[in-house]
């Protein structure tokens, strides 16, 4: 099995340490996100880190018991970078001085001018005298460390930009991951590249690896994965079967709340396409009549995930020796990040998965995707020869088309609403807009409206469109379509839908909407 070359990257608790992950990804570095306090030194000697980044963080280095990394990191003979937080506490561990209060803070846009432009991870900076960079932070560096030198200023920062380069220790007051720091990309790429890096994180070669672990973790038992047409469980069972083709079974409950052909669909690509032994349950009855009277948005989700549950467990139950349960986890599920606020948030929707069966069932999992951020698992399954139609498909929701029909569901409403959706959709492609948004569906809402077509009065269904951008839908804006856009989508879908005789679109942004509607 390949070994890559490794970066760490200690969490001191920033909002944005993921990107920095996803910089270094895209340069084809392997790196890991873990939080201060499980860096230990064996840890450390454990992970055996080619370099280490040490992220920014809300904490001030000044309070005692401030996170610290641990002294082992500044003897390995690696390469650091340190971040905001991280710059400061490089600074506080080898001999220099932090200082918070009046007058020190810097939030937002900033430019650094350079001192000295000889530093190898400032390569391809400063061609054009000053550097935005993108500031967050209350305390600042007041003296650096023995061994080190200052690189760029800025005016809230006079060691914006430091270095030991006997040491290879760089520190920086910015933040180098956000896209409000144009240069950053550069500088991560000269770091990793000072710190010999290949960059042998490649796809091909994730492959592979992958293969072999789950040929090593699997051997001759059975694996059982629950299938839902989304990107994430497609890729995994396409690798999977093609680690251990046979001993996989798939499971498809369909609910009846899926789109327009996209059972069919789903089930071919599994069965006529990768010949995967797949288990297709229909039980649109089932939960279409569980769902009977139902029109609070919890009371429908939760039926609907009980239901799948239930289904899902009697169908693999019925697959002889299946030990294994595989699902595609993804990275940002899985770091664990360091929390400062603590306590439980609150629950806005329950939201629907297979979680709890494994215990239940006395299963292991199987979880292939979870070093990979969502645009990786794209690439893999580009890999692993998916069609483009699986691949760059929009996020779908467990609960499905209900969801997108709030208040009580009929078969009348859902027929409706899948021909509004397929015919937005088509739009959406047609106009090439597709992988520019990250959602797009219609909710059919639960009002007739009066209308006028040709000579008669309508009474039909009024339907919202929703589109939205977004990173990881956590947070989302709404897509700015033209109004020819809209007018022609909202033609098609009057002249094309029985049932629907007014469109409207939303321009909710999350927060304070959700995707969704329910
Ligand atoms: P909201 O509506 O909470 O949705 O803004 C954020 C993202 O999550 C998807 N979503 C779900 N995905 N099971 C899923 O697998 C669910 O129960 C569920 N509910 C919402 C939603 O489509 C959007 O991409």
């Amino acid at each position: 099995m390949t070994q890559h070359q490794r970066l760490l990257i200690i969490d001191f608790g920033s909002q944005v340490t993921q990107l920095i992950a996803r910089r270094l990804r895209e340069l084809s570095i392997y790196c890991e996100i873990h939080p201060y306090q499980k860096v230990t030194d064996a840890f450390l000697q454990d992970f055996a880190p080619k370099a280490i980044i040490f992220s920014g963080g809300p904490d001030s280095v000044t309070r005692e018991g401030s996170p610290r990394p641990p002294k082992s990191a500044f003897t390995l003979g690696v390469p650091i970078l340190g971040i905001c937080y991280g710059q400061q506490v490089m600074m506080q561990e080898l001999g220099g001085l932090v200082e918070s209060g009046h007058g020190t803070a810097e939030f937002g846009r900033a430019f650094v001018t350079p001192t000295d432009k000889s530093l190898s991870i400032l390569e391809g900076w400063f061609d054009a005298g000053q550097e935005q960079v993108w500031m967050s932070h209350g305390d600042h560096v007041s003296r650096i460390a023995p061994g080190f030198e200052v690189y760029g200023t800025s005016p809230g920062a006079p060691f914006a930009i430091t270095a030991d380069v006997a040491r290879h220790f760089y520190a920086v007051q910015f933040h180098p991951e956000v896209h409000h720091t144009p240069k950053g990309a550069k500088l991560y790429e000269n770091f990793v590249r000072l710190a010999g890096f290949t960059g042998d994180w490649t796809m091909a070669s994730y492959k592979d690896d992958a293969i072999a672990k789950i040929r090593a973790q699997v051997g001759d038992k059975r694996v059982i994965c629950g299938l839902s047409g989304g990107v994430d469980s497609s890729v995994a069972a396409v690798l999977i079967h093609e680690a251990i083709g046979d001993q996989l079974t798939c499971v498809f409950v369909d609910h009846g709340l899926m789109r327009l052909n996209e059972a069919d669909e789903v089930v071919s690509m599994f069965r006529d396409n990768y010949n995967i032994p797949l288990i297709h349950a229909d039980e649109a009855d089932l939960f279409i009549g569980a769902l009977e009277g139902v029109s609070d948005p919890e009371v429908k989700r939760k039926t609907i995930g009980k239901l799948f549950i239930d289904v899902f467990q009697r169908e693999a139950n019925k697959i002889e020796g299946a030990v294994f349960l595989a699902q595609g986890t993804l990275y940002p599920d899985v770091i664990e990040s360091v929390s400062f606020s603590g306590g439980p948030s609150v629950t806005i929707k329950s939201h629907h998965n297979v979680g709890g069966l494994p215990e239940k069932m006395g299963l292991k999992l199987v979880e292939p995707l979870r070093e990979l951020f969502k645009d990786e698992v794209r690439a893999l399954g580009r890999e692993l020869g998916l069609p483009e139609k699986f691949i760059g498909r929009h996020p779908f929701p467990g609960p499905g088309l209900a969801i997108r029909c709030p208040g009580e569901i009929t078969r009348e409403k859902l027929d409706i609403l899948r021909k509004a959706d397929a015919v937005y959709i088509d739009q959406i492609r047609k106009h090439g807009l597709y992988d520019e948004i990250w959602q797009a569906f219609v909710a059919i809402l639960p009002v007739k409206t009066v209308g006028v077509m040709g000579d008669g009065r309508t009474y039909d269904y009024a339907c919202a469109l929703r589109a939205v951008t977004s990173v990881d839908g956590m947070t989302a804006d709404y897509y700015p379509f033209s109004h020819d856009f809209l007018g022609e989508t909202a033609t098609r879908i009057i002249n094309e839908v029985k049932g629907i005789n007014r469109v409207t679109y939303d321009i909710t942004s999350k927060p304070p909407g959700t995707i969704e509607w329910e």
